[in-house]
């Protein structure tokens, strides 16, 4: 079995989980909030001219969903493995390789966006405010931001961590990877804690099970994470001059609910 620790990089070039994340990303929209109709209803009725900018755009699946209504759309991401994924998938889109934190494209947008948690992977709560204010900076005047993120549950958040696995129903190998007939395990393994920073870091094995059943290649990862408390975020976004913040649960509106999702919508002063 080849075996391989990516404990630094949780998106490694050719590994599995960069591979797999469209698949991982769907069954999540099937499990849970999707947030694809959500971002591309907002993109249609506040994007004009100036477009949208997707921070922190992974694959480029939301960006892509957007672009479908002929709203110009532009993505950035840290991650060169997950821009390459964006970057075939949809090359006629504009992809930029930046961090979120520090960036400057010389252009303002109607609309700038941070979907599925991307300000949580930003893991020190001064450079998620820099994130905030990058983002403020790149909106035209009037323009809004809208972002979702993960309501901690504190259940999960205690020192000690949280030791329990949790196995994915086995996924399909992603195109053109793996033996014929393998299939791809994904188990969320344990999660250790840092009340102090708020961090957690959440291990994840990805496997190859041949069609005997065998975990033929292994690869480790590790997920680095912030929470963020409602009242935080509320506080970043004012710091980083949004105003007319509204607050929600889900993609569908529903008032703020304790260890649910935030979802998060401000402006930029006209
Ligand atoms: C959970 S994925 C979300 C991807 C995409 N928005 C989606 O909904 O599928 C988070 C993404 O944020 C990117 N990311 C993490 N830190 C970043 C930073 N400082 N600047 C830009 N992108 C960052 C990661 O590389 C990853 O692609």
């Amino acid at each position: 079995m080849t075996n391989s620790s990516q404990k630094d990089e949780f998106y490694p070039q050719g590994g599995l989980n960069t591979a797999s994340y469209d698949l991982r990303a769907d069954l999540d929209r099937q499990i849970f909030d999707d947030p694809i109709p959500f971002y591309t209803r907002l993109a249609t009725s506040l994007a004009h001219e100036n477009g949208v900018l997707e921070l922190g755009c992974g694959t480029g699946r939301i960006s892509a969903a957007i672009a479908k209504s002929g709203i110009p759309v532009e993505g950035l991401d840290l991650s060169p493995a997950m821009l390459d994924q964006a970057r075939t998938k949809y090359p006629n889109l504009t992809w930029h390789l930046g961090n979120m934190c520090e960036f400057d494209l010389g252009r303002q947008f109607d609309l700038v966006i941070i979907p599925f948690r991307g300000l949580q992977e930003v893991t020190d709560a001064d450079d998620q405010r820099r994130a905030l204010e990058r983002a403020f900076a790149h909106l035209k005047p009037g323009g809004a931001i809208a972002l979702d993120l993960m309501d901690p549950d504190l259940r999960y958040c205690l020192p000690e961590g949280d030791p329990e696995f949790v196995e994915l129903p086995l996924f399909p190998m992603p195109d053109g990877i793996g033996k014929p007939g393998s299939r791809l395990r994904i188990t969320a393994m344990e999660r250790t804690n840092d009340p102090l920073t708020q961090k957690f870091s959440e291990h994840w094995r990805f496997e190859e099970i041949s069609e005997q059943g065998d975990a033929i290649r292994r690869e480790d990862a590790w997920h680095h994470l912030r929470w963020v408390h409602r009242s935080e975020m509320r506080l970043m976004l004012e710091i980083s001059g949004f105003v007319s913040m509204s607050e929600f649960s889900d993609f569908e509106g529903n008032p703020p609910k304790y260890a649910s999702n935030q979802v998060w919508m401000a402006k930029r002063p006209d």
